[in-house]
């Protein structure tokens, strides 16, 4: 291996400027490797647009949120929108891809992503490309690895927002309702709802009855608190299944990803309870700044464990976290996988009910 590539694909998570800086420092320094830096994802790679990575490039990198190489989100090179006879059509480009990767004389390609990324990235490796994988989501719900950078700074930044809207609660004896990331897992929910002393949690895993989380904010009342704050996954469902609120959200495509079921939870206990309630979206507060201590070393671990693939010539394999050792799983094992659940009869969530949390089940 002479030269490498790198790049991050999807929605950016914090911990993303750590692992480019793992990576280009273990291949300059250890082994003498020259690394290139492709810009915005994979639409980079097709425009052919990337950037030397040296040991300027990467300084101060550390603490720094978002991708240094910028990302696009949802663009795959085997099914990419361009202009053909002044129509816009999707085609297979992913040739003009690894004809770039050529031109560059890159030998190994280490692609940073969460499903949608990774599943190009195994496609690439289907072409002969050679790809090392490093996953990133702040949902922490990828099957084949324990943890994923990101998750943990999402969690903190859920939980001073839980301690922050507990006072003003309090003061107000209102219901708080805190609407977090995790469209098909409720990890930051239910992590966030524990660390941040949450009345109830409702995640995606757990259908709720309202009146249930009512129930639970009646109790409290009659325990002299007439605050309660609750914290609710964007993939949370009521048991009836309805989860349109708003006419806007109704003509949305997408109506989780516009933020909503933390309104309609907000709305639907001011009506049972009486008290006044309050929802505050956290959106993407969870994805931007500083990543915490943990997810920077996390991300480190990341990045050189990913070079040691490389090294080893495991190639089309994507680095994962087992227990406290860094190991990895092939792509084709890693994509197609179900996503990571919150287990509803698992400890965490016996542990909150435990302390009588509740989840509207
Ligand atoms: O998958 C990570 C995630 O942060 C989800 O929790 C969230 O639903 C989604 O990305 C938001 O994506 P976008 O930035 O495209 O709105």
């Amino acid at each position: 291996i002479k030269r490498i590539g790198i790049m991050t694909g999807g929605g950016d998570c914090p911990g993303l400027n750590p692992v480019i800086r793992a990576v280009t420092k273990t291949a300059i320094s250890q082994y003498g490797w020259e690394v290139i830096g492709i810009r915005n994802g994979y639409k980079g790679l097709y425009e052919n647009d990337w950037v030397k990575l040296d040991g300027d490039s990467i300084s101060g990198l550390l603490h720094k949120g978002g991708t240094m190489l910028y990302s696009s989100n949802k663009d795959n090179l085997f099914h990419y929108l361009v202009e053909e006879n002044g129509e816009m059509v999707y085609k297979d480009v992913s040739d003009v891809g690894v004809e770039n990767l050529k031109k560059l004389d890159i030998d190994v390609m280490f692609i940073i992503g969460g499903d949608g990324t990774l599943t190009s990235a195994r496609d690439f490796a289907r072409k002969g490309v050679k790809v090392i994988a490093i996953p990133k989501t702040i949902d922490n719900d990828l099957a084949s690895t324990d943890t994923t950078f990101g998750f943990n700074t999402a969690v903190g930044v859920a939980t001073e927002a839980l301690d922050r809207l507990h006072t003003t609660a309090m003061s107000h004896h209102r219901i708080m309702v805190l609407e977090v990331m995790g469209r098909y897992a409720g990890w930051i929910a239910l992590h966030a709802g524990i660390a941040g002393g949450a009345d109830a949690i409702l995640l995606p895993e757990i259908p709720y009855d309202i009146h249930k989380v009512a129930e639970k904010i009646e109790e409290r009342k009659k325990q002299g608190k007439n605050f309660s704050v609750i914290v609710v996954g964007e993939g949370a469902k009521p048991i009836d299944g309805e989860v349109v609120v708003r006419e806007v959200i109704a003509d949305s495509p997408d109506p989780i990803r516009l933020g909503g079921i933390g309104l309609k939870v907000a709305h639907d206990l001011e009506k049972i309870c009486g008290n006044e309630a309050r929802a505050t979206i956290l959106g993407h507060l969870q994805r931007g700044g500083s990543p915490s201590s943990s997810d920077r070393i996390l991300s480190t671990r990341y990045g050189v464990a990913a070079v040691k693939l490389a090294v080893e010539g495991k190639f089309g394999n994507m680095v994962t976290l087992r227990g406290d050792t860094m190991s990895y799983d092939s792509l084709e094992n890693v994509i197609g996988r179900k996503s990571k659940n919150v287990n509803p009869n698992g400890e965490l969530v016996e542990m909150a009910k435990a302390i009588g949390i509740a989840f509207g089940d």
